[in-house]
């Protein structure tokens, strides 16, 4: 799929009327819904900022949760937008409605340099569903001569009215995220400096199917640890005791393992294996064979044979994506692997790209975060990407001249 889009930077933006596609689905404390994390909010500053400062007429909007068509005062974005107000350093005027009549006026009154943000999309059944009267009518809120702006990429794998549907009404751009998101993920598929290393670990081999397969005809080697790891163990043949194991997953496994070797790719399987009794923080860890766990132990982490096999095939590396963790990291006596890992990314001087969700999470809580090249703000949509699959929130925007 083509990632050059055009940017915020290659249309006029002065005094115009702006709809931007924000992700503002963030983490909420449930019994005060106080925002627990406002990286997202933040990651959307830039570009906000940029069409502020020129004096674009602002309309911002995201989705919270899952309502599933039905008002929830307990989704609303009213948090959102004061602290939106907070990191912009200036007035965020919000709206209890999306596109009924107070958005239409609020919207049609906004100066330049102003900024209205809607009331979460995911409240009108119409979003989700991608109906294009829905569509319209967000169009509408910037009136003929306005512009959409996409800046969610964490919703860019959705087809629906706000991240795709509205973009066949207004010219469609993208914003500073997206631009970049693109540019470091789709460029490192399209273009890696090599060698070319793939790091997939996490639960199970079903959530990274169409990855590994995608991974495996553009890099040099493939390491897979984690959960997943245990069915390519039982696959060819291993004792795997209680470990996570998706059985009707094995031909799979073993189809990809053929398909390495057809594609000369060096693919890396864990030699050893921390194993405990039970699935606690307190369990006892044993290192055991990979291909002999006890039957009644489980493998929680990778071993440190594995380790030092995984981080140094990393630390040559001139491109490492990584997606999902090497173990339990959540649990400290089983957090060594994933540590060991994102350390060795940090160290490589490669560029490194951690593909949201969990790896982010636990590039993160150990410390790493500040020394990757890109941290993906899209888990589900980072996925998908590596999946090689057409994202329609991509997909919609102008192509680069
Ligand atoms: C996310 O949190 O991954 C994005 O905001 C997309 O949310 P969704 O999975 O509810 O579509």
């Amino acid at each position: 799929m083509n990632y050059k889009k055009q940017t915020v930077c290659d249309v006029p933006v002065a005094g115009r009327r702006v709809l931007v596609r924000c992700d503002f689905n963030v983490p909420q404390d449930k019994k005060t819904g106080a925002i627990t994390d406002d990286k997202r909010i933040r990651a959307a500053i830039p570009t906000l900022r940029y069409l502020l400062d020129r004096g674009a007429c602002v309309v911002a909007c995201s989705h919270l949760g899952k309502p599933k068509g039905a008002w929830n005062e307990a989704l609303s974005l009213a948090p959102v937008a004061e602290r939106l107000a907070a990191l912009l350093g200036r007035a965020v005027i919000f709206c209890k409605d999306i596109v009924g009549a107070q958005a239409q006026e609020k919207a049609a009154a906004l100066l330049p340099g102003q900024v209205l943000l809607l009331e979460n999309l995911r409240f009108d059944k119409g979003e989700e569903k991608n109906d294009p009267d829905f569509a319209k009518a967000l169009a509408a809120l910037v009136g003929a001569d306005g512009l959409y702006v996409s800046d969610a990429f964490g919703t860019v794998h959705r087809a629906h009215a706000s991240t795709a549907g509205v973009a066949a009404y207004l010219p469609a751009v993208s914003g500073f995220l997206i631009q970049k998101e693109l540019e470091i993920m789709g460029g490192a598929l399209d273009a890696p400096k090599r060698p070319f290393v793939a790091v997939l670990g996490g639960a199970k081999v079903s959530d990274k199917i169409a990855v590994i397969n995608n991974l495996l005809d553009k890099v040099d080697t493939l390491i897979i640890g984690g959960g997943m790891a245990y069915t390519f163990a039982y696959a060819q043949g291993g004792k795997i005791g209680t470990s996570l194991l998706e059985a009707d997953k094995a031909d799979y496994a073993l189809q990809m393992i053929a398909k390495a070797k057809e594609k000369g790719v060096q693919l890396l399987l864990p030699t050893d294996t921390v194993a405990a009794k039970e699935f606690a923080a307190d369990a006892a860890p044993v290192v055991v064979d990979a291909m002999a766990i006890p039957d009644d132990m489980m493998g929680l982490d990778i071993g440190p044979k594995t380790r030092a096999a995984f981080t140094a095939a990393v630390s040559g590396a001139g491109t490492i994506i990584w997606n999902g963790p090497m173990g339990v990291f959540e649990f400290p006596a089983f957090a060594v692997g994933t540590k060991a890992m994102a350390q060795a990314l940090a160290e490589s001087g490669a560029v490194t790209i951690i593909g949201g969700g969990d790896s982010a999470a636990a590039a993160e809580q150990l410390g790493f975060a500040d020394k990757i090249t890109h941290i993906s703000t899209g888990g589900g949509a980072s996925l998908e990407l590596l999946e090689g699959k057409e994202l329609p929130g991509v997909a919609c925007l102008m192509d680069k001249a």
